[in-house]
């Protein structure tokens, strides 16, 4: 199994460029199948989840011309296959973003529970999914460890989401995109990847309001056309490098970002004596002297994100004092802390969603795996700090979302090498 051989403490400094979101580009190329026509997207990451996507939509039968290793054309004239390639699909969480294009394109989808990372209590659940296409008129049948979803039509209809879900506000908003009629959906996700994608499938003739906000009106249409769309910078990556910047006390600058998406970060930066300069595209992290303890809670967008929140702990181990961090999104992503003690974090476990870091602390090198795509990022950091030699395991986690990770820390001087 690939693995990162990381030799810490080397000095980082200069500049690093931000891809394209994740969190974005996983749910614009699935929304390719709403439309027959073709679909130009530009700017994609170059990481593993992308390259799954575009195995299940080629696999459906799309069409998908790479133009460069960051943009293509997805064609989705000819799809008549309705059922996701059950070992792809487990691979990803996101993959369960193809079944609303999916139903309301052709009426009818199969797949298996989406995989992922394991952060939640066991497999992470997708009952508002269902319960949200139900209600707009799709009959469920789970048969063999798959789920079979059919609708001659789906019907708009009034949805309220009891908890905040991100892709469960997009799946939606996909699916009513096509519905006879409105739908009106309540207490969705805020997530800026949910407005570019309803401002995208405007631009292809759906009719989405409120799309960023807690209440999104959606009126339906018969068909959509092609488009082009531009993936956006990543907002996590923009903050995982501003947070490696401050934990390594390195003069970074992080181009191509929006810095205006991780207010929530750089407001607790400005709190912790972390200095830094922004313009609208870039950020520019400052060496800090001294940095202060502060509790974190995470919170849905424009909140401090949970995908954040083990870069965060690692910051806080370099930090003079006590901070408690709380998980309030998910059960089980605090499992790195284990990890980062191993490494000499002074870290007690208060219970799965809060824990309290006392720092500072000098980190040495270990051992250790990846347990998800950002714990995974998380050791990154933490091995970059510390002394000596750090091997992190099951690296796939870590290229599922972030792209020639090594290249591009290695360019700032630091000292990572991918080994089978
Ligand atoms: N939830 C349910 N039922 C569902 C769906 C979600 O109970 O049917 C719960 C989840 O278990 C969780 C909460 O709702 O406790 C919120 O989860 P949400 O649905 O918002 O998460 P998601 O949409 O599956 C997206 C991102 C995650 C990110 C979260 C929160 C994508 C592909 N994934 O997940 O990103 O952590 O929103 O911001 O957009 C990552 O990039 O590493 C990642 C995990």
């Amino acid at each position: 199994m690939p693995k990162f051989i990381i030799t810490g403490g080397q000095p980082l400094k200069g500049e690093i460029k931000v891809s394209g979101a994740k969190n974005s580009a996983l749910k614009i190329l699935p929304a390719a199948l709403l439309t027959e026509e073709p679909v130009t997207i530009a700017n994609l990451p170059e990481i593993e989840d992308v390259r799954r996507s575009i195995e299940l939509l080629t696999g459906l039968g799309a069409q998908v011309n790479l133009i460069s290793p960051s943009s293509c054309v997805i064609e989705a004239k000819n799809i008549k296959k309705f059922e996701l390639n059950p070992e792809l699909a487990k691979k990803f969480r996101a993959s369960i973003m193809f079944v609303a294009p999916l139903l309301a394109r052709l009426g009818e989808v199969k797949f298996p529970h989406p995989g992922g990372c394991i952060i939640g209590a066991g497999e992470r659940p997708i009952d508002l999914f269902l319960e949200g296409f139900s209600a707009l008129g799709a009959e469920i049948k789970i048969n063999g460890g798959f789920y079979h979803l059919k609708a001659r039509q789906l019907k708009g209809a009034e949805y309220f989401f009891t908890t905040i879900s991100v892709t469960g506000t997009e799946a939606m908003i996909m699916a009513a995109a096509l519905a006879k009629g409105k739908t009106t959906l309540k207490n969705c996700a805020m997530e800026p990847e949910i407005a570019t994608l309803a401002e995208h499938l405007n631009a292809c003739g759906a009719k989405i309001k409120g799309a960023g906000t807690p209440t999104v009106c959606v009126e339906g249409v018969n068909k959509l056309s092609g488009g082009k769309f531009t993936v956006m910078p990543d907002r996590i990556e923009t903050g995982t490098f501003a947070i490696l910047a401050a934990a390594a006390r390195a003069p970074l600058t992080i181009t191509k970002c929006l810095p205006a998406q991780i207010e929530s970060l750089l407001a607790i930066f400005k709190k912790i004596g972390i200095a830094y300069q922004a313009g609208s595209d870039w950020l520019k992290v400052l060496p800090a002297k001294k940095i202060k303890s502060y509790n974190i809670k995470t919170h849905e967008y424009p909140g401090f994100p949970t995908d954040l929140q083990a870069a965060f702990t690692v910051l806080m181990t370099q930090a003079s004092g006590v901070s408690m961090i709380h998980e309030t999104i998910y059960d089980r992503r605090l499992i790195y802390a284990d990890m980062l003690t191993q490494m000499g974090a002074n870290i007690i476990m208060c219970d799965s969603h809060r824990l309290v870091v006392n720092g500072p602390s000098r980190l040495h090198g270990k051992r250790l795996t990846s347990p998800d795509l950002r714990a995974g990022i998380a050791m990154i950091i933490a091995a970059l700090i510390a002394r000596g030699e750090t091997e992190i395991d099951n690296a796939y986690q870590i290229d599922r979302g972030y792209e020639n990770i090594c290249e591009r820390l290695n360019k700032l001087g630091a000292d990572i090498k991918r080994a089978d």
